[in-house]
C-alpha cells in the first residue's frame, strides 16, 4: 500500500474502497469480542467460513469478526448485514441453518432472534431489540460494521476523513474551538472538560508535549474503553492525532492494561496500519504535521489510572501518584504538558470534528452534553454494553434497555462510577444520568461503570467490598489512605461479621471525613463513597447489623442460619447430598434436618432445594427459633426409630 499523501488521495482511495463494495451484498458479521469470544465466537466464525467455502458463497457473501456491538449477556451475537438481522446466543450447530434459511433463502430463522420474555414477541432486526431500540449508540454502533482489524474497513466508514477534515480545512485553534463549543467533558472519571484541558496545555510554554489515551480501566465491571480499543481502535487514534494537531504535540501514547491482550493486539496493529497508510509519522496528509504513537502496558494496578500516577509508570518509575501542584496539563510526563484522556473521550473527537459541536450538544443535558457507554452489570436481565444520552434517567437504563430485576427480585440499588462510586436507591431511580446529577445524589459518574443490585444485597456488605478493594489497591504513599481505608475495612467487616458496636458509625464517618481531605489523590478522597452513600440510603441497614446483629438482606454468613421447614421438606435427598459441611442429617423418607454446629451457612441446600418443595428457611438477627428446632429434632427422632 502506497502512503496517502493528501486529502485528496484518501478521498480517492476511499472511493475505491467503496466502489469495490457491493452495499447489496450480504455480509455475516459475528462479534469478536471478548465476551463473545469467550461464548465460543472464534469458532462460530470458523464454521461460518466453512459453510459458506463449502456451499460455493464465498464470492457473494462476507463474513468477519467485529468488535462488539453491546448486547454481551446474548453472545455470540450474529448480524447478518444489509437486512441487520440480529442471532443472539448463536452455536456452531445453528451455523447450516443460518446459511441454508437467511443467506440463501432470505429468511429468518426465528428461534435464534431477540423474543420478549414477557409478550413472546419476536424482534429480529437489531433496532428492534428494545436493548438497542432505546440507545442512541453514536459511538457503538460501528462496531458491529467493521473488521477491528481491517483499516479499510475504517476507512469504508469514513474512517480519517475527521483527521483529513482537520489537518487540511481546519487551524489547530479552529479544531480546539470545536472541541471547547462541544462542551464535551472527560469521560474517564473528574468530567473536566476536556476542551479546557487542551487550551492549557496548547498554552503551556514549554514546545515538547503530550497526548496520552488512558486506557487503564481498573473499575471491577466495566469494560466500556475494552470493547472500543478492541471493536474499533483506529476511532481512538484519529482522535489522538486529531487532539495532538490541536496543542501542538508531536508524540502520543496509549497506555493499556495487560490484562486486556485483545485490546492491545488490536491497537498495535491499528498503530502499525495507521504509519503503513501515512496518518502517522512525518507531514501526515501532506500537511507537515508530524505525530508518532507508542503503547505502553500497564501492570494493572488499579491506581496507575489516575493521571499522576500513570504518567510516572509511563516515565519507567513505580506508578504512583505525586502531589498535583500544578496540573499535568501543564507538567505532565517528564514535566512536559500533557493532555490525558479517557479512551471513550478521545473516540467522541472524529465525530465532533466531522459533524461540529451542534451535532455534538444536541445530545445530553445542559452541563453535560453528548452520549455516554455504561457497562450495565450485576443483577440485571441484559448485561453489556450501552451508549444514551446523558440524562437518560436510570429507570430507562435499568428497565427498557436493561430489562428489569431477574426471577422476580425487587431492585435495591444502583452502584455507579466505578469502586469508588456511590449506590443509588430505589427512590431515585428517575434520576437523569449525568455528571452533576449523580454527584448531587452521593454518587458520581466515573468512567460509566453501573452495578445493578437486588433485594438480596447487603448495603454494608457492599461498602465493605469496595473500601477492601480499594485499601488492596491503595499505594499507599499517603496515610489518611493507606491507614485510614484499612481501619475502615476492619470496622466494616466487624458489622458484617456480628462484631459491630455502638460508636462504629462514627468513627467510619471521621475516618471518611479524613480521607476526603488529606489523601494525596482522588483514590483515597473519593473511597469513602461506598460507605457514605450507603450510609446515606440504608443507614438502618448498619443500624440492624450493629445493635440487632441483624442482617436484613439475609446475606451476612455470620448473622443469619438457616433451617428446613419440616411441613415442607419431601425428604428427597438432594440438600442432604450436596451440603459441603455433611451438616445435614435425616435419609431417604427421613425429613431432613440441619445440625446448626456444621452449618457454615453457605447457602447451598437453599440453592439446590427443588422450587416447588421451597422448604430451606434462613433467619438473621435471632437464632433459628426454639419450638422449631425441637421440631426438627423431633421430627428426625421420630424417623429414626421407625
Ligand atoms: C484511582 C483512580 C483511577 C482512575 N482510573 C482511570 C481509568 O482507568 N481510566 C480513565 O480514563 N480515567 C481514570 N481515572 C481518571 C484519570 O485520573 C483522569 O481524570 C482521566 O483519565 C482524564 O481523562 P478524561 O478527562 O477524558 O476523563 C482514575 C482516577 C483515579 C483517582
Ligand atoms: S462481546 Fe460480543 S456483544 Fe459484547
Amino acid at each position: 500500500m502506497a502512503q496517502l499523501k493528501s486529502p485528496e488521495d484518501l478521498e480517492i482511495f476511499r472511493l475505491e474502497l467503496v466502489t469495490r463494495k457491493d452495499p447489496d451484498k450480504p455480509c455475516i458479521s459475528v462479534c469478536a469480542g471478548a465476551g463473545c469470544l469467550a461464548y465460543g465466537a472464534a469458532e462460530v466464525i470458523e464454521v461460518f467460513k466453512a459453510e459458506i467455502e463449502s456451499q460455493g458463497l464465498a464470492a457473494t457473501v462476507d463474513t468477519k469478526g467485529t468488535g462488539c456491538p453491546g448486547f454481551c449477556q446474548r453472545g455470540p451475537v450474529v448480524v447478518i448485514h444489509p437486512e441487520e438481522i440480529c442471532y443472539l446466543s448463536v452455536t456452531p450447530k445453528d451455523v447450516p441453518e443460518i446459511v441454508e434459511q437467511t443467506i440463501v433463502g432470505k429468511k429468518v430463522v426465528e428461534r435464534l432472534v431477540y423474543t420478549d420474555p414477557d409478550t413472546g414477541d419476536k424482534a429480529p432486526y437489531e433496532s428492534d431489540i428494545p436493548y438497542y431500540k432505546y440507545q442512541e449508540r453514536n459511538i457503538l454502533s460501528n462496531n458491529i460494521k467493521i473488521d477491528s482489524r481491517s483499516i479499510d474497513d475504517y476507512l469504508v466508514i469514513d474512517g480519517y476523513s475527521a483527521l483529513a477534515k482537520a489537518l487540511s480545512r481546519m487551524t489547530a485553534q479552529d479544531v480546539l474551538d470545536e472541541v471547547k463549543e462541544s462542551n464535551i467533558r472527560g469521560r474517564g472519571g473528574g468530567g473536566f472538560p476536556a476542551g479546557r484541558k487542551w487550551e492549557g496545555s496548547r498554552d503551556a510554554p514549554e514546545k515538547v508535549k503530550y497526548v496520552i489515551v488512558n486506557a487503564d480501566e481498573g473499575d471491577p465491571g466495566a469494560f466500556m474503553d475494552r470493547a472500543l480499543l478492541e471493536g474499533n481502535p483506529h476511532s481512538i487514534l484519529e482522535g489522538l492525532i486529531i487532539g495532538g494537531y490541536a496543542i501542538g504535540a508531536r508524540e502520543g501514547y496509549v497506555y493499556v492494561r495487560q490484562e486486556y491482550p485483545l485490546a492491545v493486539q488490536n491497537i498495535n496493529l491499528a498503530i502499525k496500519q495507521a504509519e503503513e497508510y501515512g496518518f502517522l509519522g512525518e507531514n501526515i496528509l501532506g500537511s507537515g504535521f508530524d505525530f508518532n504513537v507508542k503503547v505502553h502496558q500497564g501492570a494493572g494496578a488499579f491506581v496507575c489510572g489516575e493521571s499522576t500516577a500513570l504518567m510516572t509508570a509511563l516515565e519507567g518509575r513505580v506508578g504512583e501518584p505525586r502531589p498535583k501542584y500544578t496540573r499535568s496539563n501543564v507538567k505532565g510526563l517528564w514535566n512536559r504538558p500533557s493532555v490525558l484522556n479517557n479512551v471513550e473521550t478521545w473516540a467522541n473527537i472524529p465525530f465532533i470534528i466531522n459533524k461540529g459541536a451542534d451535532w455534538f450538544t444536541q445530545f445530553g443535558t445542559e452541563g453535560s452534553k453528548g452520549t455516554k457507554i455504561f457497562s450495565l452489570v450485576g443483577k440485571i436481565t441484559n448485561t453489556g454494553l450501552v451508549e444514551v444520552p446523558m440524562g437518560t434517567t436510570l429507570r430507562d437504563i435499568i428497565y427498557k434497555i436493561g430489562g428489569g430485576i431477574p426471577n422476580g427480585k425487587k431492585f435495591k440499588a444502583v452502584q455507579t462510577g466505578g469502586p469508588s462510586g456511590g449506590c443509588i436507591p430505589e427512590e431515585l431511580l428517575d434520576l437523569q444520568v449525568d455528571f452533576d446529577a449523580l454527584t448531587e445524589a452521593g454518587s458520581m459518574m466515573g468512567s460509566g461503570g453501573m452495578i445493578v443490585m437486588d433485594e438480596d444485597t447487603c448495603m454494608v456488605d457492599v461498602a465493605r467490598y469496595f473500601i477492601r478493594f480499594l485499601t488492596d489497591e491503595s499505594c499507599g504513599k499517603c496515610i489518611p489512605c493507606r491507614e485510614g481505608l484499612r481501619q475502615m475495612d476492619k470496622i466494616l467487616t466487624n458489622i458484617t461479621e456480628g462484631r459491630g458496636k455502638e460508636g462504629d458509625i462514627e468513627t467510619l464517618e471521621e475516618l471518611s471525613e479524613v480521607a476526603m481531605e488529606a489523601s494525596l489523590c482522588a483514590l483515597g478522597k473519593s473511597a469513602p463513597n461506598p460507605f457514605l452513600s450507603t450510609l446515606r440510603y440504608f443507614r438502618h441497614e448498619y443500624e440492624a447489623h450493629i445493635k440487632q446483629k441483624c442482617c436484613p438482606a439475609l446475606y451476612c454468613k455470620a448473622l443469619i442460619s438457616h433451617y428446613i421447614d419440616p411441613e415442607k421438606c419431601q425428604a428427597c435427598l438432594i440438600c442432604l447430598r450436596k451440603c459441603p459441611s455433611q451438616g445435614i442429617d435425616g435419609g431417604k423418607g427421613l425429613i431432613h434436618f440441619i445440625d446448626q454446629d456444621k452449618c457454615s451457612n453457605c447457602g447451598t441446600c437453599l440453592e439446590v432445594c427443588p422450587p416447588k418443595f421451597d422448604a430451606i428457611r434462613k433467619f438473621s438477627g435471632e437464632p433459628v427459633p426454639a419450638r422449631i428446632l425441637e421440631e426438627n429434632r423431633k421430627i428426625v427422632r421420630k424417623s429414626k426409630s421407625k
